[in-house]
């Protein structure tokens, strides 16, 4: 399979921005992307900062929102795409609980307008590829793995609306034949992560003194993935995944919400000690828990790894010292995502303004 014009939406958020630069130093693609994002308050032209320039002739960015039909059309007409990689999301849980309207506009009728685009351009179109999450199969006890047999059980908004995507992708495939691959990925990190999300927002408020807020009793647990390892499998699948096929990708590190910010302080603490030579996690602050807060997500990713012989690459703590070195150097774009916008969304959620 080669791809030629590929539509990736949301390049300008965190996973998508990753990709883009992954993909575009992979020796195995020479195509050209077209990354097609609407810029929302988590979109950042300059999370691709330079690339334009380095590859002139096969990087474009398009401002467009995914739920506009006629203009989806149109790019993916001018561009003589042949291929979509669908990252473009609402993605925040606890804002799908504050304003779920946006999350099915976006989530369920954008991915809906990208597959009557390719169903009926259908000539030359050689994949769809849908990025979901591990949400859309709610939550684990102590015991057990989400496998991709695992029944769809999402309990937010959000993962509904994932869930919504994920099965409108499958049924395009099954109905029309449209060659689709989707993977459901557990959570990641790494840089150009916007600092809504736990490990950024624990690694910011860290920096910046101010209390690091844990939802409950700080026991949920995820299954944590560097941002480079997904953009891998994602290739991978994308590459040599069986068409119609779903892959969890998973990360082997499980972790309670409360161990990550112990070590997130514990980190920061040994990379530039405390003035007042008190640990940072004296700043850690239990607060109400989320509605609906799912305990537990662990991913069985043994069918990636037996069929297509992926398996991540940085282990969680490596992981995470990178990504706090890479949030310390970046203090101006720190500055410029903590706009106006940001506040409000911090002020809404925890109750107090930033200072
Ligand atoms: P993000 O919120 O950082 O980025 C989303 C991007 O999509 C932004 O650039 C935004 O501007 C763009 N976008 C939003 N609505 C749009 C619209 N209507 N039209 C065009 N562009 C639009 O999200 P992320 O964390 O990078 O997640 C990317 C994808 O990966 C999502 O589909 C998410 O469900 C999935 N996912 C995320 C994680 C995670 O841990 N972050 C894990 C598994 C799966
Ligand atoms: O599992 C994949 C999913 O991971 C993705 O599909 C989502 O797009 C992504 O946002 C993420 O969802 P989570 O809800 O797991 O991630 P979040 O970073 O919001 O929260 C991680 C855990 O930390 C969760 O148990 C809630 C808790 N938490 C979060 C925040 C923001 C806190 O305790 N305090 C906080 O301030």
């Amino acid at each position: 399979m080669e791809i030629k014009n590929l539509i990736l939406t949301g390049g300008c958020g965190f996973i998508g921005s990753n990709f883009i630069r992954y993909l575009l130093e992979a020796p195995d693609f020479t195509g050209r992307i077209i990354n097609v994002d609407k810029l929302t308050y988590a979109g950042n032209i300059e999370n691709l900062s330079g690339i334009g320039e380095r590859y002139p002739d096969r990087y474009i960015f398009q401002r467009a929102d995914i739920c506009d039909l006629d203009l989806m059309r149109d790019i993916f007409l001018r561009y003589n795409v042949d291929a979509i990689c669908h990252f473009a999301a609402e993605s925040h849980v606890d804002r799908s609980i504050k304003h779920p309207k946006g999350f099915i506009h976006t989530n369920v009728i954008g991915t809906f307008n990208l597959l009557e685009i390719a169903r009926t351009n259908a000539e030359n179109f050689v994949l769809f590829h849908h990025i979901s999450t591990d949400e859309v199969y709610g939550s684990l006890g102590l015991e057990g793995y989400f496998t991709e047999a695992s029944p769809y059980r999402p309990n937010s908004p959000y993962s509904a609306s994932k869930a919504a995507s994920d099965h409108l992708v499958r049924a395009y495939h099954k109905t029309y034949g449209l060659p689709t691959t989707i993977s459901n990925c557990s959570n990641n990190y790494g840089p150009y992560q916007f600092p809504e999300k736990l490990i950024p927002l624990i690694i910011i408020n860290a920096m910046q003194g101010k209390p690091l807020p844990v939802y409950g009793d700080g026991k949920n647990v995820r299954d944590w993935l560097y941002v480079r390892d997904h953009c891998e499998a994602v290739w991978t699948v994308m590459q040599a995944g069986r068409r119609g096929e779903t892959y969890n990708i998973g990360g082997n590190s499980e972790m309670e919400n409360i161990v990550i910010v112990e070590m997130i302080c514990d980190l920061l603490d040994e990379i530039i000690p405390p003035s007042t030579g008190r640990s940072r996690r004296e700043m850690i602050t239990f607060v109400k828990d989320r509605p609906g807060h799912d305990r537990r997500y662990a991913i069985d990713f043994s069918k990636l790894r037996e069929e297509l012989h992926w398996d991540p690459r940085e282990s969680f703590a490596s992981g995470l010292r990178k990504t706090i070195l890479w949030y310390l150097d970046n203090g101006p774009w720190i500055d410029r995502v903590q706009s106006g916008a940001y506040q409000t969304w911090i002020a809404e959620q925890y109750g107090e303004p930033e200072s």
